[in-house]
């Protein structure tokens, strides 16, 4: 990480915690307002809040890792994840996922190689009688068809280009997603 950014990425930091407060209690905020900006926490973000919490550093770590929106890798800036729970399963769920596959070019778990992209299983997203559903970042898209996979994709890469910054979710909404995460199930425990 270059000097620049290791600066900014610490006043930033110390922002959160002026603002969250520097207890254990504040640790989510704190950690879900970096996921936001940054789209990810690394291992020097992680270390700066531990020591402004005055919290060991394998705590913030097992609190990311916990949840499943808190990423400890960088991922793409669209992350797209298709429910494989029973009822998204019983409704061709297999289909979308072939379709995701290909048009991305890459396997479940993996990022595009230019970085806009990472395609992830999903537990259930509470959509089960509207199934099959996906999530791209925070917004739940239902119903999805290969057809409807393939148009939620170049919405993205549409959003992409006019979106320079990290504002998509509105953009989202526009391209027919159904509900934004969030509250508890935004906070939904890895499984
Ligand atoms: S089983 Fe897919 S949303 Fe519930």
């Amino acid at each position: 990480m270059l000097v620049l950014e290791r600066e900014g990425l610490g006043r930033l930091i110390r922002e959160l915690c002026d603002r969250h407060g520097r207890s254990r209690p504040a640790l989510l905020p704190i950690l879900q307002e970096l996921q936001e900006t940054q789209g990810w926490i690394s291992d020097y973000a992680m270390q700066a809040v531990a020591r402004h919490l005055d919290i060991h550093p394998v705590e913030v770590y097992s609190v990311i890792t916990f949840y499943a929106f808190l990423n400890s890798e960088k991922k793409g800036r669209f992350v797209i994840r298709l429910c494989r729970t029973i009822s998204c399963d019983m409704r061709d769920k297999d289909r979308v996922a072939r379709q995701l596959e290909q048009e991305l070019g890459v396997k479940f778990g993996q990022t595009t190689a230019d970085g806009r992209f990472t395609l992830e299983w999903s537990n259930c997203m509470g959509m089960c009688d509207q199934g099959p559903a996906l999530m791209v970042n925070k917004q739940i898209f239902t119903q999805i068809s290969p057809e409807r996979a393939h148009e939620i994709i170049e919405s993205c890469r549409r959003i992409y280009a006019l979106y320079p910054e990290r504002s998509e979710d509105t953009a989202l909404e526009a391209a027919g997603a159904v509900q934004v995460l969030a509250g508890p199930l935004a906070l939904e425990a890895r499984s």
